[in-house]
């Protein structure tokens, strides 16, 4: 048997092979620069992020973040051991893989080897089993009587455990001497007193646990009565670790070419179930609740997950485990989202009762992440209150500082400060507080009690913030500051197209009490939009300097008045006010601006240049800031978001974020 292979042989043989070379018989890759690039081959992508680097002999997916080097691409992309993989490069590369022999594992090897080649052994037996043993007819029926086809049962490998204390062990030792191992694969159970063996699974249906490169590496077993209990699992072995195995994710990969999703679900036939009804990406943890371990691994292979929980107390409880378990693993471009089910179904008996489409659709609604986050802390907070929004923010801060930094917790973060009224500030200062006062465990451990139970369709919309933004009421605030900032406004009229009607004067702001009182005579109000339109009229040699696409399909009028004036400035860079007003009289496009425009006209313009300089950019600044927060509002309160939507808004969070902190 072939012992370690040394690793200066893995260092030669990586300096003759060529990355390029094994990436490119594999993938179709362009020339783009020093590098190669094409679709990544382990994520499902429409534009190519997938990158080899011929110079430094590596690869990288800046889509999925798989990356390495010749071997590591070949072992991930053929699903090859390291072994394996070492054996084909050496192959390609003309020479013989030279083995230590010396090593100490060598032993350790050995023994998994075996272990492996004794538990295909045993699945092969266990399906022979079905079709063979005298008794194998209540099996079938059982199956049968569960709605599985055969076909289905033949791809999960599953078979039958007969009724008997050494079926196994006859079948899979020749002697003594070979129990020992048998019992290590977790087949056989050692009873020391009497130093008798027997095997451990009898008279069940078994499912067979394979680890990614679909070796078989422990079983589950079901009785075919009301018998407890209801499943048996394999111990923890040497090559069983409960807490990172997931029933059916090989089964997942081999289904689906390209997998991008995968929902965790609890059991054995859920997962069975579903893949017969084509919804072949479920998995099942092995009797445990989900771990990060699990999640990390899910999250190197998709890039979403869906939680499915029963409807009942106790699926909401694991619920409430799972988001724990993946606040911290999540990160940007990942996904979770959380499914209930109604009271007393299981994934397999619904999917069988309602069918694939109808379950499908459940999926496409499960709710993301933060909302089921909101919801289920917000369920009893009284946000009205400030003792509430108090209590709420203390049990969702900790929560929140579990995660990795990323938009989503920037984007949970901004929910809080929503949804309490608190700043960021004093959100930072409640944690502070909360991180000095608490020791980590205090912080971070959640009651979650789910009570009283709820309908998922009786949630409550989400109450996002529809209102118009920060704006509009606050140009009081903002007129002051031009008032305070430097004097610019002059009382001298200098409007050229001014009919002598009211004017902007200084005596409409009430210094003291802040106070902004609109000129009675003028419809038109102080925005943004109107004071930048105020200033280009008088200085249109700015309009130059303007980029404004953001306003385009602004449901505003002044602020589209504002885009078409920048635009015809911008062609016509020569036009008096005059000119503009015949030019803009003939179009029908245009000609429903001019009374506006007019009004706008009479507003006092700023004399220095300069200053008009600032005060057109900041009005601009303002601008833009309203117009990403309405378009994080509208793709915030969509029902349901595209990948592409998701993508869009974090783009807005982050501009949002800078635009903000760049003041
Ligand atoms: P369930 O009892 O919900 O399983 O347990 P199920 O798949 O719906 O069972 P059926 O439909 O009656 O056959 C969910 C999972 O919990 C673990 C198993 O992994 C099971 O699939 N479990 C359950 C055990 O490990 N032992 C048990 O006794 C019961
Ligand atoms: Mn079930």
């Amino acid at each position: 048997m072939a012992g370690k292979i040394p690793q200066s042989f893995i260092d030669d043989l990586l300096a003759r092979i060529n990355v390029l070379d094994i990436v490119e018989s594999r993938v179709k890759l362009k020339r783009t620069g020093k590098n190669y690039s094409g679709l990544c081959p382990f994520h499902k992508e429409k534009s190519p992020s997938f990158t080899v680097n011929n110079e430094k002999q590596f690869y990288y997916c800046f889509g999925c973040g798989a990356g390495g080097n010749a071997l590591g691409f070949i072992m991930e992309h053929d699903r090859l051991s390291f072994p394996e993989a070492v054996e084909e490069l050496a192959k390609l590369a003309g020479v013989e893989v030279p083995r230590d022999e010396s090593r100490v594992d060598h032993q350790r090897e050995l023994r998994r080897k075996d272990i492996f080649a004794l538990l295909e052994e045993a699945s092969d037996f266990y399906q022979e089993q079905l079709k063979q043993h005298n008794q194998k007819a209540k099996a079938v029926d059982y199956l049968k009587g569960r709605g599985l086809t055969g076909k289905i049962a033949a791809l999960f490998g599953i078979g039958y455990a007969p009724p008997g204390w050494d079926n196994l062990l006859k079948k899979l030792t020749q002697s003594d001497a070979d129990k020992p191992r048998l019992e290590q694969a977790g087949m056989l159970i050692h009873k020391e007193e009497s130093d008798r063996y027997y095997d451990r699974f009898r008279d069940r249906i078994m499912f067979p646990i394979r680890d990614m490169r679909g070796r078989v590496i422990a079983f589950g077993g079901r009785v075919l009565g009301d018998e407890k209990p209801k499943y048996l699992n394999s111990p923890e072995t040497e090559t069983f670790h409960k807490s990172r195995e997931l029933y059916g994710l090989y089964e997942a990969r081999k289904f689906n070419q390209q997998l991008n999703k995968l929902i965790i679900v609890e059991g054995y036939m859920d997962v069975v179930g579903l893949a017969q009804y084509g919804i072949s990406y479920a998995v099942a943890t092995l009797g445990t609740a989900t771990t990060a371990q699990h999640l990390e691994r899910i999250f190197k292979m998709v890039d979403e997950v869906i939680f499915c929980f029963d409807g009942d107390q106790a699926g909401r409880k694991a619920a409430g485990r799972a988001l724990e378990t993946t606040l911290p693993v999540i990160t940007d471009g990942k996904q979770a989202r959380f499914l209930f089910l109604p009271d007393g179904e299981d994934p397999d008996s619904l999917v069988r009762q309602e069918g694939t489409e109808n379950f499908e659709q459940r999926l496409q609604e499960a709710l993301p992440l933060s909302d089921f986050f909101f919801r289920t802390l917000g369920e009893d907070a009284d946000l009205n209150s400030l003792d509430g929004r108090a209590s709420f923010s203390n049990q969702a801060l900790p929560m929140i500082q579990l995660m990795q930094p990323s938009i989503l917790q920037q984007m949970m973060q901004e929910k809080i400060s929503e949804l309490t009224g608190l700043s960021f500030e004093q959100l930072n200062s409640i944690t502070n507080l909360q991180e000095a006062t608490k020791t980590p465990q205090q912080a971070t451990s959640h009651n979650y009690d789910y009570e009283p139970a709820m309908q998922y369709d009786d949630y409550p919309q989400p109450e996002y913030d529809q209102g118009s933004g920060y704006y509009d009421n606050d140009y009081s605030g903002y007129g002051n500051n031009q008032q305070q900032g430097g004097g610019d406004f002059t009382p001298k009229n200098k409007g050229k197209g001014n009919k002598g009607k009211g004017k902007y004067r200084n005596k409409n702001f009430r210094q003291d009490k802040q106070e902004f009182r609109p000129p009675q005579d003028l419809n038109i109000r102080i925005t943004p939009a109107s004071s930048a339109i105020s200033i280009l009229l008088h200085a249109p040699h700015l309009a130059n300097g303007c980029e404004l696409s953001f306003l385009a399909n602004s449901k505003r009028q002044t602020e589209l008045l504002l885009y078409r004036l920048v635009e015809y400035l911008r062609q016509t860079p020569d036009a008096t006010l005059g000119m503009l007003f015949v030019d803009w009289e003939s179009d029908p496009e245009l000609a429903g601006y001019l009374q506006t425009l007019n009004e706008i006209s009479h507003l006092e313009p700023i004399q220095n240049t300069d200053s008009a300089q600032n005060v057109l950019s900041d009005s601009l600044q303002r601008l833009q800031e309203r117009s990403i927060d309405q378009q994080i509002d509208e793709l915030k309160s969509l029902k349901q978001r595209s990948a592409e939507d998701n993508q869009r808004l974090n783009q807005l969070l982050m501009q949002q974020h800078t635009s903000r902190s760049g003041r």
